[in-house]
């Protein structure tokens, strides 16, 4: 175990950590806890409750009372924003803390949740907070005969389910634009990584988010998460993680006709043209594939590489990936931590040898790994895969540090291969043809095209999926915030 910081320290001494309702630290109603690991050791982290029905319910009452009577949905915009601020303030100060906690439920590496994650999150809460106040609330409609306006007024209580692979940021890029519009919020992170969404709570209510407007709800999938996605209290519900539960959480919103923002994963592509510089495409896409331990939904797990180029890239890259050192997430010179939970293991693993037996040529073995020091962590080897565009390993999402590689030998060609999988939300185009680049970049179908780099995100650029990868608005861009707010036509006749 690696040193805590005394702050950590004390956020993890009251264990079982307890629910967030109405601006209260309350035990689940039915006394039931779970624990969250270390995935680094293999350890148990911390105890925590596990909220159920009952306690989704309580939360739910909490923030339909918190938007009706708090005086949040109704306060001058100004003041919200100052408040939200604040609340950025504070997950600044606490950066290191929220590192900490981060990398030791999660297994990223320390580093990465300090450098991006945390401080993401914070100017997430800070770009909705600035749009909210530079947006308009009543337009004036010009219609003969008529006095008439639009009003745009936040919903009311909005559910957030969160996966475990960015459970701050998402945290951010979820509920910063809801609560800048005025909702009120419950949510429900993933029960692998419960504790810096409990950490948030704690430093909303320092920043003086009024009772009742955020709520955390920590628990399972199957009670909690089910409980809340089908509450008909609710008036918005966001869900971020597979597509199986994403029908789930969508049939259940479907039966209250509450809208629902679905984000569920990718099968990213690279297209690298043989013009580029091969070793620097090489490193770029290495690094992407192991970012995160590959758990990342956008990130880039195709490469279709020029056959002119292929042998060259596959040389590169392998070395690369082999190169990278694998380690436990407070290690300074870690590049690559354990993937989530011995079930996420199974499941990288399981990949390869389904890809293997059906087809696919192994380029770069892959495979458990071992970190001394650490033999408990959920540790795997970057693997690289080659064969036909029908397997398994280059069709489904593996969430693991796994890349497959196909050749390509022009550009019609590569695009039907890129856009033939079922999923839609982000690939990469890598040329120094800029017009190539942007023309190919353009026909590739899915949310997000980057050229020349890949996982590329800031605050102002929607992004969002379609097809497989989800529906319903997305995230980070300014529309993000309007989905937020109903529209309220206010008419009177003239005359
Ligand atoms: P998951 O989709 O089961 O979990 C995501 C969240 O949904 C968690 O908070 C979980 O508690 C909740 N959940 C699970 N079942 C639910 C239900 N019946 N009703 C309501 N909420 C429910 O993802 P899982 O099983 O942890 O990972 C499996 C695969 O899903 C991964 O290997 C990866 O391919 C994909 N995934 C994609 C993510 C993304 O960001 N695109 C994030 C997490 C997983
Ligand atoms: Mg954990």
């Amino acid at each position: 175990m690696t040193t805590l910081n005394p702050e950590v320290t004390q956020f993890l001494s009251t264990q079982p950590l307890k629910l967030f309702i109405g601006g209260r630290w309350v035990a689940a109603q039915s006394g039931k806890t779970f624990e969250t690991r270390d995935p680094g050791e293999g350890k148990v982290l911390a105890t925590v409750a596990a909220g159920e029905a009952a306690d989704v319910d309580a939360a739910v009452v909490a923030a339909q009372d918190a938007f009706h009577r708090s005086g949040w949905a109704t306060m001058p915009v100004n003041d919200r924003a100052v408040i939200l601020h604040r609340l950025a303030d504070l997950i600044t100060k606490h950066q290191d803390h929220l590192a900490q906690i981060e990398s030791l439920d999660v297994g990223k590496p320390r580093a990465q949740a300090a450098g991006f994650d945390v401080p993401h999150a914070a100017q997430t809460f800070r770009y909705y907070a600035d749009l909210a106040v530079h947006t308009r609330r009543r337009e004036p409609i010009a219609v003969s005969g008529f006095d008439a306006r639009t009003i745009r007024v936040p919903y009311g209580v909005c559910g957030f389910i969160f996966p475990w692979n960015f459970p701050f940021l998402l945290v951010g890029w979820g509920v910063a634009p809801a609560l800048a519009a005025g909702n009120t919020v419950v949510i429900k992170p993933a029960e692998d990584t419960p504790l810096s969404t409990l950490y948030f709570a704690k430093l909303a209510e320092e920043a003086g988010v009024p009772r009742g407007v955020v709520n955390v709800v920590t628990g399972f999938g199957e009670t909690a998460g089910a409980a809340l996605a089908r509450h008909p209290g609710l008036k918005r519900m966001s869900f971020t993680g597979s597509p199986e539960v994403g029908r789930l959480i969508a049939v259940a919103c479907g039966r209250n006709l509450v809208p629902v923002k679905l984000e569920l994963g990718g099968k990213g592509a690279a297209v690298v043209f043989d013009d580029v510089n091969v070793d620097a495409v090489a490193a770029a896409l290495a690094g992407a594939v192991t970012l995160n331990a590959g758990q990342v939904c956008c990130t880039a797990t195709r490469w279709v590489v020029h056959e002119k180029i292929r042998d060259a890239f596959v040389q590169k890259v392998t070395a690369t990936m082999a190169a990278m050192k694998i380690g436990y997430g407070a290690s300074p010179d870690t590049n690559l931590g354990p993937v989530v939970s011995e079930k996420q293991r199974s499941r990288v693993l399981g990949y390869l040898d389904e890809g293997v037996r059906t087809g696919a040529k192994l380029l770069l073995e892959g495979g458990r790994a071992e970190v001394k020091g650490h033999e408990q962590g959920y540790y795997v080897k970057p693997a690289l895969l080659a064969g036909d565009p029908d397997n398994v390993c280059a069709r489904e999402e593996i969430f693991g540090p796994v890349a497959y590689v196909m050749v390509f030998h022009e550009e019609d060609e590569v695009i039907d291969l890129v856009n033939r999988s079922a999923y839609g939300l982000a690939n990469s185009v890598w040329s120094n043809n800029l017009e190539r680049a942007n023309r190919v970049a353009e026909r590739l179908i899915a949310g997000n095209s980057w050229i020349n780099a890949h996982n590329l995100f800031a605050h102002g650029i929607p992004y969002a999926g379609c097809n497989l990868s989800g529906c319903g608005g997305g995230v980070l861009g300014p529309e993000t915030l309007a989905d937020y707010l109903r529209n309220q036509s206010i008419v009177r006749p003239l005359g």
